[in-house]
Parts: structure tokens; sequence; C-alpha cells
């Protein structure tokens, strides 16, 4: 495992550059196969994540190709509809190949993904919408089958508007007899992300961003070129790394519609910003003020967000409540915060931090991708030579987070 090797204390200024998004990209990889022909994307960013989808796609019989920054998926000789389960379990979020695998082939097989470090994440909402659309569903030896002669559109309302339940269905349903509705989808920007996506291909979907979106079936699709939206949550990483180091950053190729509860909370907690089309400009005093956030479903703030404002908070001047209500076991990063001289209550799902003047340095573990990021924050302000291992669970989020890094300022190297 790697570490990365942190010397803090640097305040962070300059410009930084954001990637194209990870959780926009892994949906859209699985959508190229609906078109039975080649798509390329632009702007996919180069981690962990994104590698695995591909090479999914190539065990598939897929082609995928990388050329000047474009990735080119000719899926015409596709011919598995098994998603292998090694690979499967190491990025659950691949369970969102079986809609696509399911509209193309009527049939798909994969291995019931795991939970994972940050909660049990069951996937009973996709299998039941499945079910909605005529899927027959069978799971055996912990492997899911689905099959049908046709998938037929249909209403469907979700329970929670799970954002891989929604890409699911959106992909299951492109391709299918008839008009499905779905009702309290999941409104993320990677959603509507997709959606356009698809309309390029030729696909009837709209009303992504709202919680009711609806999929008239088409015949076939369109080979396309696409380009992926920036990185959200690594657009908010770098402003909560810039706002606790008391640095002055310009953010470009980010999207501020796309973050505002946490530009919100980070004015509230004393920062300022000039917004522009694609950069945000941000100052940040000297102390930050503490904020309290819940956790919410887009437009609430971003879970994804909580470990990196988490540790933001821990040198803020007050007490922050934070409330995590998406996953059930997301504070792991907190006792690896706490060796650094972090003061935090866990009680249930939330978070009492107490700020406190500085942070030391110390040895510590990334559990999780956003954990990691956390603790890489805290790195950057803690006094002295911070060691943070286990990294790769960072690279699978994050694409060229330490090179960034350093061009802004910080002094962090890659220890193999
Ligand atoms: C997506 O995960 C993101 N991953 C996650 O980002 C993000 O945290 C999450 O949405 C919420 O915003 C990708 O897009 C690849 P959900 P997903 O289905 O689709 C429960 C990161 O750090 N649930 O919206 O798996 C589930 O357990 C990652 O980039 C069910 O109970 O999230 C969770 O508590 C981490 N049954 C909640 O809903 C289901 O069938 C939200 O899950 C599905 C979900």
């Amino acid at each position: 495992m790697s570490s990365y090797i942190i010397t803090g204390g640097s305040k962070l200024e300059g410009t930084v550059s954001i990637s194209g998004s990870k959780n926009a990209s892994l949906p859209i990889i699985a959508a190229s196969i609906l078109n039975g022909g080649t798509s390329k994307l632009y702007n996919v960013p180069n981690i962990h994540d994104t590698e695995i989808t591909l090479k999914i796609l190539k065990i598939l019989g897929c082609k995928t190709d990388k050329k000047n920054g474009k990735i080119i998926i000719d899926s015409s000789k596709m011919n598995c509809h098994e998603i292998p389960d090694d690979l499967m379990r190491q990025m659950r979020s691949s369970v969102v190949l079986a809609g696509a695998i399911l509209a193309r082939f009527k049939n798909v097989k994969f291995s019931y993904p795991g939970g994972c470090d940050i909660g049990a994440r069951p996937i009973d909402l996709h299998l039941k919408a499945l079910k909605k659309l005529g899927i027959s569903i069978e799971k055996e030896a912990g492997y899911v089958k689905c099959k049908c002669d046709e998938i037929k559109g249909n209403e469907i309302h979700l329970d929670f508007p799970s954002v891989g339940a929604t890409e699911n269905i959106i992909l299951a349903s492109a391709l299918a007899k008839g008009e499905t509705i779905l009702s309290n989808a999941a409104m993320e920007p990677e959603i509507e992300d997709l959606q356009n996506f698809l309309n390029k291909m030729g696909a009837k979907v709209q009303g992504a961003g709202t919680n009711i979106i609806r999929i008239i079936g088409v015949k076939s699709l369109k080979e396309v070129n696409y380009n992926i939206m920036p990185d959200r949550i690594e657009t908010g990483t770098f402003l909560c790394m810039a706002a606790a180091t008391s640095g002055n950053l310009e953010v470009k190729n980010a999207n501020s519609n796309h973050i505002i509860p946490v530009i919100k909370k980070l004015e509230e907690a004393g920062c300022r910003f000039n917004i522009k089309k694609n950069t945000i400009l941000i100052e940040s005093s000297k102390r930050l003020k503490a904020v309290d956030i819940k956790t919410m479903p887009y437009p609430g703030f971003p879970t994804d967000m909580q470990s990196i404002f988490s540790s933001m908070l821990s040198t803020a001047k007050g007490t922050s409540i934070v409330v995590e209500n998406i996953f059930e076991n997301r504070y792991r990063y907190i006792n690896e915060l706490k060796r650094m001289g972090a003061k935090i209550d866990i009680e249930g799902r939330i978070a009492i931090i107490k700020g406190v003047k500085k942070l030391s340095n110390a040895q510590v573990e990334a559990t999780d991708l956003r954990g990691g990021a956390a603790l890489v924050l805290a790195g950057l302000v803690a006094k002295g030579k911070t060691k943070v291992s286990n990294i790769e669970y960072i690279l699978r989020g994050y694409q060229d987070l330490d090179q960034k890094l350093n061009k802004i300022g910080a002094k962090i190297k890659k220890q193999y």
C-alpha cells in the first residue's frame, strides 16, 4: 500500500483545474454499450474507478482505447453478459452496468455487491424497480441473474431517491417498449449528465434534475461524442483545502451551481467567493467559524463532502454539529483525525466537533475515498510531517491529487 508524506503549514494559493466527474463517468461509460457501436468520451478522469469500469467492458467483449484525452469504446462485438465477480467486488457501483446490459441483451448475471467501507449499501431498490420493468430476478449462490424477453416501460416510485437505482432504471428503460415514469428519482447533477449523454445518442429521457423522470423507449441509439461534466466533489475538496489553510485559490473548469450548499456553508464559516462561469475564486479568513451540516440527497449537502468538511471544521472556532443522514458508517476517518489532536465525539449519526487551534502531525490510515481526502486536508493543516497510508482509496476518485496540490503551494509526495 502506498502513502502520502505531507509537510503541513503552507497556505494553498494559485490556480487548480478540476478533472471530469467520477460519478458521471461511471454510468456514462455503462451507457455507451447501448448503441452497439462507437462512443467517444472526453474529460473522463484518469482514476482507478474508471480504469476498472473499462476493464469490465473489455471482459464483456468491448474494445476500449485511450487517445489524446479521449476514451473510445466500441461495443459492437460485445458478447458476454456476466460482470466478473472480482471486479464487481472491487467496485460496487458497477451494478449500474446491469441496467445497460439488460437493455441490450435482456439478460445479465452479476455477483451480489457486498457492502463497502461506508455502509451496507443494499441494492433492493434496484431489483424492485427492474422487476417493475418486467425483468425476472433470480438470486443464487451469491449471484443475481436477471432476464426477460422484453423490457416493458412502467410507473416506478423509489422509496428513497437512490442515485444508483435511478441510473439503472434510466439505462434499462432507454430501449424498452413504451414509457417509464420514475418518481422520487435522485436529482444529482450526474443524472442530468447521463440524460444528456443518452439523448445525444437519440434516447428520449426527460426530467433529470427533478424528482420525476420520463423515459420513452426507442428502438436503437446512434454513435456519439460526449464531454463529461466537471467533478463537483473534487471542486468542493479543493475549496475546503484552501479554506482550512487560510489560502486563496482559483478553481477552474468547475461548475459552482453543482455545489451551492457547500459554497453557502463555506461562506457561513467566513470564506469569500468570486464566482465566474467556470471558475470559482475563494479567499479564506484567518480562522474559520464553526458551522453545522446535515447530509441530504441533492440539492442538500452532499454526503461525499461530509468527511472533508468535518476535517476542515476540526480547527474552526467553536463547536460544529454534523449529521450524516445517507450512509451509516461514514465516520471511520474520525479516529484517525483524533490521532492528530482533533476533538470529535460521535453519537450514532451525529459528530460533535470541538474546534482546536492546531492539529499535530501523525501517521494515519485512509479508510475510504473521501475519508482519505479528509486526512490529506488535515495533513496540509498540521505542522510537521504527516504520513497518510492506504492512499489507494484516494486514487480511486482523485486524479493527480498530489501533483495538483504541489502546484498550489502544498508539500506532498507519494511513498511506495
Ligand atoms: C452514489 O452511490 C455515489 N457513487 C456515491 O459516491 C454517493 O455517496 C451516493 O450516490 C449518494 O450521493 C457513484 O455515483 C458511483 P445511493 P450510490 O444508491 O448510487 C441506500 C463517492 O464517494 N440504498 O444513492 O450507491 C444506500 O445504502 C461515492 O464518490 C438502499 O437502501 O448511492 C444509502 O444509504 C461514495 N437500497 C442510500 O440509499 C438501494 O437499493 C444512498 O445510496 C440503494 C441504495
